[in-house]
């Protein structure tokens, strides 16, 4: 996972649109005051690409966008998603291609309960630290497909499911070596009683997996179970491993049950490091709150820090969370998703000093 410790570190910055333009810079200014005291520097180079570009040239980014991108070490991205753009325009349009282009087939999606952050389960006393691989290149999200008889009543949609033996294995492969140095078990999320070509599958790869490591606890399960587990039994959960869509799923359960779709970050993967890697917080632009300075802005500064330590900076990852943490279990600063009254510029004010503390004191 980690792409060496160089001290110079080149990062594309999409803001997006929505929130992402509000969370951006709170991740962006962490991160320089990590740099500044640890002895790296980073360059940010900011591409505007978003649902506000494409109504002006009718496309998420230009032709050679992805050229562009594959010169840097990294990409941070806020949210991308308009309600004046149908959402699979900017998906498709970006960051699907994004994820693709660079061979990010993993998505990273820790759901860890915070000190001092409400969750909506009555008790968390024994905590709540999930780690969910997502597998992010095929599988439901899938091309292959059309309509037949558009406009009549006949009219019909396929869609198909892509899975391929080598993807389905990378990914059940990359849980596997996170969970070595955890709990030793993994969860997989299935459904191969209902989809029986892809899941039976799936359940196989994992069984063959699993097989080459004795030492791991293998353990296949219906998502829908799954999913009420999440809730009911957060605490057995350790590192649990789905296709493109059961880990969408879950990831967003996974965010409200540690307190705030605002809090969840993620890591688009290319664990060869041949390709710049992306990361962004699970949330989308939030439209509904856009334009009011109240985001949270602790999802984008977690997915930086999760930047750092895929970069070969393990202390920059460690000292923002550290300060991230003393914000929560020590102050009151929160944004309203938390119940709080801050505002952004207020959290981050709060991480910053805190930050601050940590690397001087
Ligand atoms: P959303 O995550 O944007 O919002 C869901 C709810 O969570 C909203 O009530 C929102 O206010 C709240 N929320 C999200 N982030 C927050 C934050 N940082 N602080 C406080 N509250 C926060 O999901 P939704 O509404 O389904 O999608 C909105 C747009 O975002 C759509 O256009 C969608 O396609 C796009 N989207 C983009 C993603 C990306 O760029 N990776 C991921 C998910 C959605
Ligand atoms: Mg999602």
């Amino acid at each position: 996972m980690t792409v060496g410790a160089p001290g110079h570190f080149s990062i594309a910055v999409l803001p997006g649109d929505g929130i992402g333009l509000e969370v951006m810079p709170p991740a962006l200014q962490v991160v320089d005051l990590v740099a500044e005291h640890q002895g790296f520097a980073v360059t940010w180079t900011e591409y505007p690409w978003s649902c506000a570009w494409y109504h002006e040239h009718g496309a998420m980014m230009p032709e050679d966008g992805i050229e562009r991108l594959r010169a840097h070490d990294a990409i941070l991205l806020g949210a991308v998603g308009d309600p004046s753009l149908p959402d699979h325009l900017s998906l498709w349009g970006l960051l699907i291609p994004i994820r693709r282009a660079f061979q990010q087939y993993i998505n990273l999606r820790p759901a860890r309960l915070l000190p001092g952050v409400p969750s909506p389960l009555r008790d968390t006393s024994r905590g709540i630290d999930i780690l969910v691989v997502r597998e992010n290149s095929e599988g439901e999200y899938s091309e292959v497909g059309g309509r037949v008889f558009p406009g009549t009543p006949d009219e019909l949609a396929v869609q198909e499911a892509i899975f391929s033996r080598r993807g389905t294995e990378r990914a059940i492969e990359f849980a596997v070596s996170l969970a070595k140095d955890r709990k030793k078990q993994v969860v997989s999320a299935t459904k191969s009683n209902g989809i029986i070509h892809s899941m039976t599958f799936w359940d196989e790869v994992f069984r063959d997996v699993m097989a080459k490591h004795p030492d791991i606890e293998g353990r296949l399960m219906h998502v829908d179970a799954l999913a009420a587990r999440f809730i009911s039994h957060p605490h057995e959960l350790d590192v649990v491993v789905g296709s493109n869509l059961f880990g969408d799923i879950l990831t967003d359960i996974g965010a409200v049950i540690v307190g705030s779709m605002g809090m969840a970050p993620s890591a688009n993967l290319n664990p060869s490091g041949e390709y710049p890697s992306m990361f962004e917080p699970v949330h989308g632009s939030a439209p509904d709150i856009a334009g009011r300075g109240i985001a949270n802005p602790i999802g984008q500064i977690w997915s930086a820090a999760m930047m750092l330590d895929h970069l070969g900076r393990p202390e920059a990852h460690d000292v923002i969370m550290r300060a991230v943490h003393r914000v929560l279990g020590e102050t009151d600063v929160r944004t309203a998703d938390l119940g709080g009254t801050a505002t952004t510029a207020e959290v981050t004010e709060a991480v910053l000093a805190a930050l601050r503390s940590e690397l001087e004191g």
